[in-house]
């Protein structure tokens, strides 16, 4: 670790959060790294994080501490999967294909995005274990085409993305044509050259190779460069989408099945009763409705109200080790890692996307250490501080 750490200059996600922002042009780390209208969500997800308090036992030979564990029927190194994310070709080339492989390296899953910019296939080629995170596009036909190749080509799990009902707003995108299409102008022109180290790894690259990155998932014709706006039948159109849908989804999958993006129980409740297997209590990083509940805030009425019948997975704020010991004892089987991930890849390409994961395991490992835990099933409630104002008053 302390030599991948000289590599990069790096101690911490903080650390390859700069990192990406000195190696992305603006428009880019700000496509990335951003939330939606002021932000609040994203603020408040990562303060959740922060106000958890941990009471640590003392004095259990925590010599041998082991953090893998399951995530939905299969191994994880750690409590931790790789979330799904559009845009990382910008971000590296073939970013997708390397954020697979730096989670198969790692042994945790990956999410394989729907909007990735290489083709379902082609990732799975990294191995290690796969899922496929659904969004749809207007002519709900090509989705089910693309569904059917991932699990032709391997994924386990079927992710559907539930919290972008309709297009959420960020305006900075906008402001610096990092909006969909990608706009070339004289405002991110600048910006693109000044930052050569991206331009030549990734863009002269695709550029030689013929093309723009694509929204690859698509059926060739329709697969449009980013570019290029979308036809018609070829845009994404989750705002008709209804648990109906899902239902006849779920039936039609015969692996596990998760719906992301729920932070209500009794959408939890509604979910498991269409048999899921998993549950991703997301708001989708602070990206989508800004006045949204932090994640944390909604994970114990969810893992109540699911109560053991399908696993809870949490993301939005992950950016320390420490905070998927607290997402465990809130109640979750583990967490999401959408921009940390980002982050040592636009850092470091692979081996930055694998010295994320390690740091976050590593910190996982301290602070399991630290809190006197010697396997996951001892990250439980019984290590929450609760603060006074919480505590019912008993008698006086
Ligand atoms: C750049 C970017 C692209 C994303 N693209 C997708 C996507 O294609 N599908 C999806 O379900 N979620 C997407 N998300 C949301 C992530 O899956 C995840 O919910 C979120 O990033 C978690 O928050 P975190 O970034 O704080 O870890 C994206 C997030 C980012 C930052």
């Amino acid at each position: 670790m302390t030599r991948k750490a000289a590599a990069f200059g790096c101690h911490n996600i903080h650390d390859l959060r700069e990192a990406a922002r000195r190696f992305l042009p603006r428009g880019l780390f700000e496509f990335i790294d951003r939330g939606a209208e002021d932000e609040l969500c994203l603020e408040r997800d990562v303060a959740a994080f922060r106000r958890v308090r941990l009471l640590p036992r003392v004095l259990r030979d925590v010599s041998r501490a082991d953090p893998a564990g399951e995530l939905l029927g299969g191994p994880a190194a750690f409590p931790l999967a790789v979330a799904p994310t559009g845009g990382a070709g910008m971000v590296r080339h073939h970013g997708d294909l390397l954020l697979a492989r730096a989670a198969a390296a790692a042994g945790v899953p990956f999410a394989i995005s729907s909007a990735s910019n290489m083709e379902v296939e082609q990732i799975c080629r990294a191995g290690g274990r796969l899922w496929f995170q659904l969004y749809l596009w207007e002519d709900r036909s090509l989705s089910m085409a693309v569904v059917e190749r991932a699990r032709a080509a391997g994924c386990e799990a079927l992710v559907v993305t539930a919290d972008i009902p309709v297009s959420p707003n960020r305006e900075y995108n906008r402001r610096n044509g990092f909006a969909s299409p990608f706009r070339l102008g004289f405002g991110n022109a600048a910006d693109i050259l000044s930052h050569p180290r991206w331009f030549t790894a990734v863009m002269l690259r695709y550029l030689r190779e013929g093309g723009m990155p694509a929204q690859a998932n698509l059926p060739r014709p329709l697969a449009h460069a980013v570019t290029r706006e979308a036809a018609p039948r070829a845009r994404f159109r989750g705002d008709s989408l209804t648990w109906d849908e899902v239902a006849r989804m779920r039936d039609g999958w015969p692996g596990r099945f998760v719906l992301k993006g729920l932070l209500r129980p009794d959408d939890a409740e509604r979910a498991v009763a269409l048999g899921v297997d998993g549950i991703v209590v997301s708001n989708h990083g602070g990206r989508s409705l800004d006045c949204a509940a932090a994640t944390l805030e909604a994970l114990p009425d969810v893992v109540a109200a699911v109560s053991g019948r399908a696993e809870v997975l949490v993301d939005s704020g992950v950016r320390r080790g420490s905070d998927i010991a607290k997402a465990l004892a809130l109640g979750a089987r583990g967490v999401l890692a959408g921009r940390a991930p980002l982050y040592g890849l636009a850092a470091g390409g692979q081996a930055g996307v694998e010295y994320a994961l390690d740091l976050l395991k590593e910190e996982f490992v301290r602070t399991m250490g630290l809190c006197g835990a010697r396997d996951l099933s001892e990250l439980d409630a019984g290590l929450l501080w609760r603060s006074p104002a919480e505590i019912p008053a008993g008698p006086s």
